[in-house]
């Protein structure tokens, strides 16, 4: 067998593994043996950059670069459901099909209404060839490279299994809740903003600019509307079926109907049964099942007469708002949270709810005493969604107004422009913020001092021990520990995972900061472009902003913090005790400024890299990757097939155009 059989032979086996495990949840063979297979196409592939293909299993992990999505316009528009809210109307929707349809039988295929974003998925030839969101309907974004991270999404097709040879399937992309739980538990480690709900969280990681971050992310998808023009069957149920065999996530819990009964009886077990399933559903989707019943209704200008949607009622509950209290978050953000009197909700407990902000509370008018409505939708949070007007009185308790100093310090909060939070800006000072900042410095994703919990650094701050990272490194066994041989124990681990954390790279400790909107991702991208902490506490907002992906809140945030001396003190504090201020000899090695002050755009296929890794290639080198041609642009490095569009762009503009091997020359070493 020749290599590139073997490479063959190998794709098709894992997709069928990725299958049987992701979809089918059946496993055929162990991890490790999978793992194995993947290594060996991995090592296969890289030794025949001719043969890369972008569907490929090994491409599922996503690549770390910044992805531009191009908008496409759908072949054929994505319509969204009229909604209804309650079952008179799910009949109305039923006398109006049967009267459309002139008295012939019908069918009426149930589905759940996934939580997520829509998504259409276009195959040629049984490969996936492109993704795109639902956009405004009439076009959308190009997500390819995110959604071949979905392991849900068969990248290609089993050969024979009977799919035609170009077809379009449409679904929704979702956020497992147990996906969703583990995310926001990571993001609230890092003090990062919580996702209200695993639509937000699916459509934020889908539209995230890096494949990487959405691999990682789990998200899932299900299938529920086959289009082209040669889809295997009549019935919208029966071509679903066969998508299932050719690889497609379709729901287990459709049903075909034929009587108004049996819709209510779906509805009402899907309502209470729901809570049970592992993803975010908030209805029920009702679609006649023939497609010529369904051509024969047609639609209206928004939406096809011969579908609806059900929406399930978010649970809400009245009691009394008792107090409204504040917490301060790492970043001095002032969260207003309301106490009320205990009530049952979706099977849990809530005595605290959500008030988001000042404005929401004035909008609501909301005064001590007040009954308010609290619902659970697809949130995790309580929130409270209105005063329980049933309730009110001449006799309202005193009304709720927003504090004007930290509950936790005293200082005056501030509000900054375009921002709907209230600040405390005693960043050097207030106990909250300090500790904060601490609990994100030895976070496992930051320097991974991972023994140092949040009570441990409540109990060493109240002690005055720790007032900012640097005190850290002075702690001693003594003082960590109190008697006995368990803390002994346990203090000298903590002191040896505080000596280990100076060997953390760079860019990891550059996110350990705290600096604000300097995430992981950020803080890598900073890392390599200025290679140590003296240049990026030199540079300028101009020069910030000139790098890839960051913008004016990020750089302005960078140059804030660099401007505070407490900032600068406390970087030379931590650099005596031998942490890493510059970037690691190995990574300083493959990076060069040959291409510096160099917007490049990059168009067309490419034989010898992946388009991420010329995009990774021009940043290594210190050239700007962009995503459309215009004046500033400085060359176009194009491969094969390069858009005729572009083309003419490029040479009205009078762009040269680079290709491949000039490229790779460019930046070869001398
Ligand atoms: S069918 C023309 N089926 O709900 C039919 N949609 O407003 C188009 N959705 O944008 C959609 N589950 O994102 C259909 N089983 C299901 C669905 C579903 C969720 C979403 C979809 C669509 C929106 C409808």
């Amino acid at each position: 067998m020749t290599e590139q059989e073997r490479i063959e032979e190998l794709r098709t086996a894992l997709h069928q593994h990725n299958y049987n495990y992701y979809v089918l949840s059946t496993p055929t063979i162990s991890d490790q043996e999978f793992d194995a297979l993947l290594r060996e196409l991995a090592e296969l592939e890289g030794r025949h950059p001719e043969l890369f293909d972008p569907n490929s299993p090994t491409q599922r992990v996503g690549s770390d670069l910044t992805n531009d999505f191009e908008t496409v316009v759908h072949l054929r528009p994505m319509l969204s459901l009229a909604n209804t809210y309650n079952q008179e109307e799910v009949r109305a929707y039923y006398e109006r099909v049967r009267e459309g349809l002139q008295g012939e039988d019908f069918e009426i295929c149930c589905e759940l209404k996934f939580d997520g974003l829509s998504i259409s998925l276009h195959y040629e030839d049984g490969r996936l060839v492109r993704a795109v969101t639902r956009g405004d309907g009439v076009q959308g974004d190009d997500v390819t490279a995110n959604v071949r991270t979905i392991r849900t999404i068969p990248l290609q097709l089993s050969p024979g299994a009977g799919w035609p040879r170009s077809f379009e399937i449409r679904g929704e992309v979702l956020m497992p809740w147990n996906s969703f739980e583990a995310l926001n538990r990571e993001r609230e480690a890092a003090e990062e903003p919580l996702f209200a709900n695993p639509r937000n969280a699916a459509s934020g990681t889908l539209k995230s600019k890096q494949a990487s971050v959405v691999a990682d992310r789990h998200l899932d998808a299900y299938l529920y509307y086959l289009l082209g023009d040669e889809v295997p069957a009549d019935g919208h149920y029966e071509n679903l079926q066969a998508a299932r065999t050719w690889g497609f996530q379709v729901s287990e819990h459709m049903r075909k109907v034929r009587s108004l009964d049996e819709i209510f009886d779906f509805i009402n077990y899907w309502d209470v049964e729901r809570k049970n399933l592992p993803v975010a559903t908030d209805g029920i989707v009702l679609k006649v099942n023939s497609q010529r019943q369904q051509r024969a209704l047609g639609m209206t200008a928004k939406s096809p007469r011969w579908a609806i949607a059900y929406k399930f009622q978010a649970e809400q509950q009245s009691t009394v708002l008792r107090e409204v209290t504040y917490q301060v978050g790492r970043t001095g953000a002032v969260t207003p949270v309301a106490n009320m009197d205990p009530v049952q909700l979706s099977g849990t407990t809530v005595r605290r709810a959500t008030l988001n902000n000042a404005d929401f509370i004035a909008k609501l008018d909301l005064h001590l005493g007040d009954h308010v409505l609290v619902e659970k939708g697809g949130e995790i949070i309580p929130k409270i969604v209105a005063v329980d007007e049933a309730f009110i009185t001449e006799e309202r308790g005193p009304r709720v107004e927003f504090i004007r100093h930290c509950p936790e310090c005293g200082a005056e909060l501030v509000r900054y422009e375009g921002e709907a939070a209230w600040y405390c800006p005693n960043d050097a000072g207030c106990p909250p913020q300090l500790k904060g900042r601490i609990e994100h410095f030895v976070s496992r994703r930051a320097m991974d001092i991972n023994t140092l919990g949040p009570e441990t650094i409540d109990d060493l701050y109240a002690r005055g021990l720790i007032r900012n990272v640097a005190d850290l490194y002075d702690l001693t066994v003594d003082q960590l520990s109190g008697f006995g041989d368990t803390r002994i124990r346990s203090a000298r681990k903590t002191i040896q995972a505080i000596e280990d954390s100076r060997q953390v790279p760079f860019e990891r400790v550059l996110f350990a900061l705290g600096i604000r909107f300097v995430g992981e991702t950020v803080a890598k991208t900073l890392a390599r472009r200025f290679h140590d902490i003296d240049t990026l506490s030199r540079v300028s907002l101009d020069e910030l902003l000139q790098v890839n992906s960051i913008g004016q809140a990020i750089a302005e945030s960078v140059i804030r913090w660099f401007a505070d001396m407490d900032n600068i003190f406390l970087v030379e504090r931590l650099r005596a005790r031998g942490l890493q201020f510059q970037l690691s000899e190995q990574k300083l090695a493959e990076q060069s400024d040959r291409l510096a002050g160099k917007t490049i755009v990059i168009s067309g296929v490419f034989a010898h890299h992946s388009r991420d890794e010329y995009k990774a290639l021009i940043e290594q080198h210190g050239g700007k990757n962009t995503g459309s041609i215009s004046a500033k642009t400085s060359f176009i490095l194009a491969g094969d097939n390069m858009g005729p569009a572009k083309l003419e762009k490029a040479q009205k503009l009078g762009v040269s155009i680079v290709n491949e091997d000039e490229f790779l020359k460019m930046i070869e070493k001398d």
